[in-house]
């Protein structure tokens, strides 16, 4: 869609790569608390350009407050992170999203009232609700259109409203609306959540074409170790709000990830035993 320079800030703003090797993004002992939750103590992780990055980790362990922390939604209490080799810290997710750092949140955003086309073009730099008028409807639309046939996106009317949509096809529509251009770092938490299988499918043939074809770098958050190791080229797993396990996925198997997930879960349990006995 670089007709539209919907996503122009990214163009001009972006450092210049400064970074040794293919590095993108490298942090170093990201911590972060609310209250007196520990969501994250010590986050050292390395994404290089062109990689797919599965990220691995029970309900609470840390990742969406990770991904959070990357979009600049969430500052971090502690540590570093680094751009193609130069550090940055964000204070706004538009400040993130300038520097080419596109979500597609578990908790989508999209606005259920709106058509689809209109969605596709909101919270872009110059195309916010307000200003929206600057494309005309006529030239959002032919752009919409297109733009979803680029990615083989199945949806028959672009004019529909997205609370009519299925969860798959609003699911398309948040990860659309992410990669419109190509991103610096494309970061997914959770895109397959609650879908049926016809609708995964639709995802994963759209990350796959998104890395095969565009290379784009991601992370991507799922619970679902069979997707990860169809997506991903490496994994990594966060584990009480650090990484615990990390190898490129040729390196590992399901059967590794899941014993690893599945002994830590018996051991919170037998430690959850220890301490009632104890009381
Ligand atoms: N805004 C917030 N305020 C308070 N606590 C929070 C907030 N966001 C996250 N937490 C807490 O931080 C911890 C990590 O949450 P996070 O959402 O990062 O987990 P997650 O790994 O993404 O889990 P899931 O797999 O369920 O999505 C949890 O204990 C959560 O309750
Ligand atoms: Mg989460």
């Amino acid at each position: 869609m670089s007709e539209a320079g919907i996503n122009a800030a990214a163009d001009g703003q972006v450092p210049a790569a400064g970074a040794s090797g293919d590095e993108v993004l490298r942090t170093e002992g990201i911590a972060k608390t609310f209250g007196a939750i520990v969501a994250l103590r010590h986050i050292d992780l390395e994404l290089h350009r062109g990689e797919v990055l599965g990220l691995v980790g029970d309900n609470g362990a840390g990742k969406s407050t990770f991904v959070k922390i990357l979009t600049g939604f969430h500052r971090p209490d502690a540590g570093k992170i680094f751009l193609e080799g130069k550090e940055v810290r964000f204070r706004s997710v538009k400040e993130a999203r300038a520097y080419g750092i596109e979500t597609v949140y578990q908790d989508l955003a999209l606005i259920p009232q709106l058509p689809v086309y209109l969605n596709l073009f909101l919270n872009r730099e110059h195309t916010s609700l307000a200003n929206i008028g600057w494309l005309s409807k006529h030239k959002m639309r032919r752009l919409a259109r297109q733009y979803l046939d680029e990615i083989k996106v199945n949806i028959p009317n672009i004019d529909a409203e997205v609370e009519s949509l299925s969860g798959g096809q609003r699911q398309a529509i948040a990860v659309a609306r992410a990669t419109q251009q190509q991103a610096k770092i494309l970061l997914l938490d959770e895109p397959l959540a609650a879908m049926g299988a016809k609708e995964s499918a639709m995802i994963i043939d759209l990350v796959k074409d998104l890395s095969r074809n565009r290379k784009e770098t991601m992370i991507i958050i799922d619970h679902n170790h069979t997707h990860l190791f169809e997506l991903c080229d490496r994994l990594a797993v966060i584990q009480r709000g650090t990484i615990t396990f990390d190898k490129p996925v040729k390196d590992t198997s399901i059967e590794e990830l899941t014993d690893l997930m599945v002994s830590s879960y018996r051991a919170q349990i037998q430690a959850g035993q220890r301490e009632l006995r104890a009381s």
